[in-house]
């Protein structure tokens, strides 16, 4: 790389480290804010942009919570109290970073289903979309970690019960539980362990994040016709006009964000984690928080332990291979009138599973998670690359610019 700086600033200083280091031109080059964005993205192409402010929270909220937890078996329920109690302001960030994680976990899937919908995963954008499924695991891991913390009844249980499926795997499965465990048990060793990763796996993200938001700009956002941008007249600045409509939609989050923290603070959590956690007494229910709810559905749909996990797994690990699955070559759902109808009955789906999730294993919730789980995988494996095949799209329009203003408004109008 030359060290000749790439732009001239004004500022004095920028232009002082930019010729020593040209750090700001590169990061404008690669992330940059001045690029030209097709000038049709709706909301829900704000919903990355949120996601990232999302991640600055936790990671924010979660530096001042790690100050005063202590991550030892004896001590990590009272030390939480603590922070509720005596901390100053300690219960707003817990409660904060405690319902963020709910809300960051509303937000990915929004964001995964406009990518679903819209086709966001195909040619060139196959390697930016398994960067997201990569940040979905981790944000998944993490979650699960951050749970355990507490150390309360379901933070143990979940531990146990999810610790325990790594038992399943033949032959070295054992000793794997074990490894993870520390011990022969979910106990303290297992909770110093989990609060090292819950504190590293952030930054995990926020790597594979940058990763994500290059690799998007190589050739740009998508859009809702699915269309490539073919000239200037496709597209306007992100800034102001982007940038603007981020912050009507980071409001509405800081809203709906307010109205949890402050008036039912504890209305997405269980109950049961406000009991410290005991070993000797099982919980009569053992639930994961909402966002885990479909594959936990999955995992306890299929009868046998090793192939519940690897169904359970597996319903992630599709999406990698969704860029290839969708035959079609038409992106946008827009414009794809069948695939539009088993995409929402997709959503369908995953909605009736994260139902069944919070049902007994039993009874006709059971078997209504076996038809779930069954369709899950028929979508992917089946439909979706029959569908491409067989459906007959609707006729695209000519360019984004014809499908804003119409055909005959294409042509600009003389000044009047
Ligand atoms: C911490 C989590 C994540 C962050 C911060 C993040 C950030 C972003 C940002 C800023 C954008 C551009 C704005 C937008 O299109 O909304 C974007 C686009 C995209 N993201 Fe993510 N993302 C995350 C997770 C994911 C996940 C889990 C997936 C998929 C499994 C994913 C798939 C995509 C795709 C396909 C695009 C391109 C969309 C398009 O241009 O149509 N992202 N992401």
């Amino acid at each position: 790389m030359s060290g000749a700086p790439r732009r001239q600033y004004t500022n004095p200083v920028i232009r002082w480290i930019e010729y020593r280091l040209p750090i700001f031109s590169t990061v404008e080059a690669t992330i940059g804010a001045d690029m030209p964005t097709p000038k049709n993205l709706n909301y829900w192409w704000s919903f990355g942009g949120l996601l990232t402010l999302a991640l600055v929270i936790q990671i924010v909220t979660g530096i001042v919570l790690a100050m005063h937890y202590i991550a030892h078996g004896s001590m990590a329920f009272d030390s939480v109290e603590h922070i509720m109690r005596n901390v100053n302001s300690g219960w707003l960030i817990r409660y904060v970073h405690a319902n963020g994680a709910s809300l960051f976990f509303l937000a990915v899937y929004v964001h995964i289903a406009r990518g679903m919908y819209y086709g966001s995963y195909k040619y060139p954008r196959e390697i930016l979309w398994m960067l997201g499924v990569v940040i979905f695991l981790i944000m998944m891991a993490t979650a699960f970690m951050g749970y355990v913390l507490p150390w309360g009844q379901m933070s143990f249980w979940a531990a146990t019960v999810i610790t325990n499926l790594f038992s399943a795997i033949p032959v070295i499965g054992e000793e794997i539980t074990t490894w993870l465990w520390g011990g022969f048990s979910v106990d303290s060793p297992t909770l110093t362990r989990f609060y090292s990763l819950h504190y590293l796996l952030p930054f995990a993200i926020f790597g594979v994040t940058i990763l994500h938001i290059w690799a998007l700009h190589v050739h740009g956002p998508n859009n809702p016709t699915g269309i490539d941008v073919k000239g200037p007249q496709d597209t306007i600045p992100y800034k102001p006009y982007y940038t603007s409509k981020y912050l009507s939609v980071f409001s509405a989050f800081m809203m709906v964000l307010a109205v949890l923290v402050f008036f039912e603070p504890n209305y997405l959590g269980h109950p049961d984690n406000y009991k410290p956690a005991d070993p000797l007494q099982t919980p009569a229910h053992i639930v994961p928080e909402w966002y885990f709810l479909p594959f936990y559905a999955i995992l306890r749909a299929i009868p046998d332990k090793l192939l519940g996990v690897i169904a359970m797994f597996g319903s992630i690990l599709v999406w990698f291979i969704l860029p290839w699955l969708d035959t079609s070559r038409v992106r946008s759902g827009r414009y794809r009138p069948l695939f539009k109808q088993f995409f929402w009955l997709l959503v369908i789906d995953f909605l009736v599973l994260m139902w069944c999730g919070a049902q007994p294993a039993e009874g006709p919730a059971l078997i209504v998670a076996r038809i779930a789980t069954a369709y899950y995988f028929l979508h992917f494996i089946v439909i979706l690359p029959l569908v491409g095949w067989f459906e007959r799209p609707k006729p695209l329009p000519e360019s984004i610019s014809t499908s804003v203003l119409g055909s005959g408004a294409a042509a600009p109008k003389a000044a009047e």
